[in-house]
């Protein structure tokens, strides 16, 4: 791309957690550093636009647009990435229609999501959107899976190409695709988006090493009590399925931390995985599951680890979560770790550098290995790539 001069509208995922007004994990802004730095080398103005959130479910509370609004407001997060920057970042209180502020080389357009043409891959807002820069750049790994008008149809009226956070997923999570064996996968948390990434692994992967909420539903589709802890109803549907596809291949704990209420000041004891007393919920794997993940994973020349094992953020419950991910560490082996969550847990256990990579897409780390790497955000930006060259 001829870069020189030119206003560079760049899309990237700066949905962070935020609390109190104040981001709570930047690691998703330093990780679009490199895009901005290099523009600002070439003398570019850039424009970063951005969703938060999830305006229409905080509607479907019952809140108020005026509502919404301030809670998904991006303006802290302009000024956490003045901060990692060192130069003044402008905020702009809209996406479209808007007049960019002249003394600022790097400016942040407010949640692209308060318009509700940006998930319905609206093709007019997309082109309004495009009027906010001459060259378009996708560093939004982490929003790639979606199929929304910033990521998507606005190739169509930009000159178009990925940022290096984008680049730099595609090529790691790419040793995915065609591991080196033994490949082990890890598939635990909380969130209940797993079931296309393990049909897909359960072709690809030797082990399917299961934990977190996803196991308990396992259990129970396999006729085990699994006392008062959470299942996911959409997975359970899907759970037979995955297990005729899997077979062996897929391992389950064989025994829980498991605890009286969800606390972390609760009452625990350690039990068989088929003895779950009645009335207490699974928070972590056991010690004798942790032993024997530890034992399966440690011939593993490829990992991915998507999940955390138990309820990493409460102490008593964060065991199973550490001990795998330090044991990970240590193993020599290309070792590929999905946002999100696990990402959260990464940062908590300092554990970043001893992994091949950790990545910013939860949901987009899962879908590239169900999808082969074709992330619709992908495969716009490749069309646009081949229309380029064919004019
Ligand atoms: C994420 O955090 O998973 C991405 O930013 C995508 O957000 P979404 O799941 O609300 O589309
Ligand atoms: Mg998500």
């Amino acid at each position: 791309m001829e870069l020189e001069g030119k206003k560079v509208l760049v899309r990237v995922d700066y949905n962070v957690p935020i609390k109190n007004g104040m981001v709570e994990d930047d690691t998703r802004l330093r990780a679009t550093i490199p895009t901005i730095n290099y523009l600002l080398e070439k003398n570019c103005k850039i424009i970063l636009m951005s969703h938060l959130g999830r305006p229409k479910d905080l509607l479907k509370e019952g809140k108020s647009f005026e509502e919404a609004k301030k809670e998904l407001t991006l303006r802290p997060v302009a000024e956490d990435l003045s901060e990692i920057l060192g130069i003044d970042v402008g905020f702009v209180g809209d996406c479209i229609n808007v007049d960019m502020p002249n003394d600022n080389d790097v400016v942040l357009l407010e949640n692209l999501r308060f318009y509700e043409e940006e998930e319905k891959n609206d093709m007019e807002f997309a082109k309004k959107l495009s009027l906010n820069g001459d060259i378009y750049a996708n560093d939004a790994f982490g929003a790639s899976h979606r199929e929304h008008a910033s990521v998507s149809t606005i190739t169509k009226f930009l000159p178009s190409c990925a940022g290096f956070l984008v680049e730099k997923e595609v090529k790691e999570l790419s040793k995915l695709l065609n591991p080196e064996k033994p490949f082990a996968a890890i598939v635990a948390g909380a969130k209940a988006d797993k079931i296309g990434a393990l049909k897909a692994l359960a072709k690809k992967a030797d082990k399917i090493l299961i934990a977190g909420v996803l196991a308990n539903t396992f259990l129970k589709a396999k006729g085990i009590d699994i006392g008062a802890s959470k299942f996911d109803e959409e997975t359970f549907s899907a759970a037979k399925e995955i297990i005729s596809l899997a077979g062996d291949k897929l391992k389950f704990p064989v025994d829980y931390v498991v605890a009286d209420k969800f606390d972390n000041n609760a009452s625990t004891q350690t039990v068989a995985a088929d003895n779950i007393p009645k009335e207490w919920m699974a928070l972590d794997i056991g010690p004798e599951t942790i032993e024997s993940y530890k034992d399966e994973l440690k011939d593993a020349k490829t990992v991915f680890w998507a999940g955390p094992l138990g309820v990493f953020e409460m102490e008593n419950f964060s065991h199973g979560t550490r001990e795998i991910g330090e044991f990970l560490g240590s193993l020599n082996a290309v070792k590929i770790v999905g946002g999100g969550d696990t990402g959260a847990a990464i940062n908590t256990f300092n554990l970043a550098d001893k992994m091949t990579h950790v990545s910013t897409g939860g949901g987009a780390s899962l879908e590239f290995i169900e999808k082969e790497g074709r992330l619709p955000a992908l495969v716009a930006l490749e069309r646009a790539y081949k229309k380029a060259k064919e004019e």
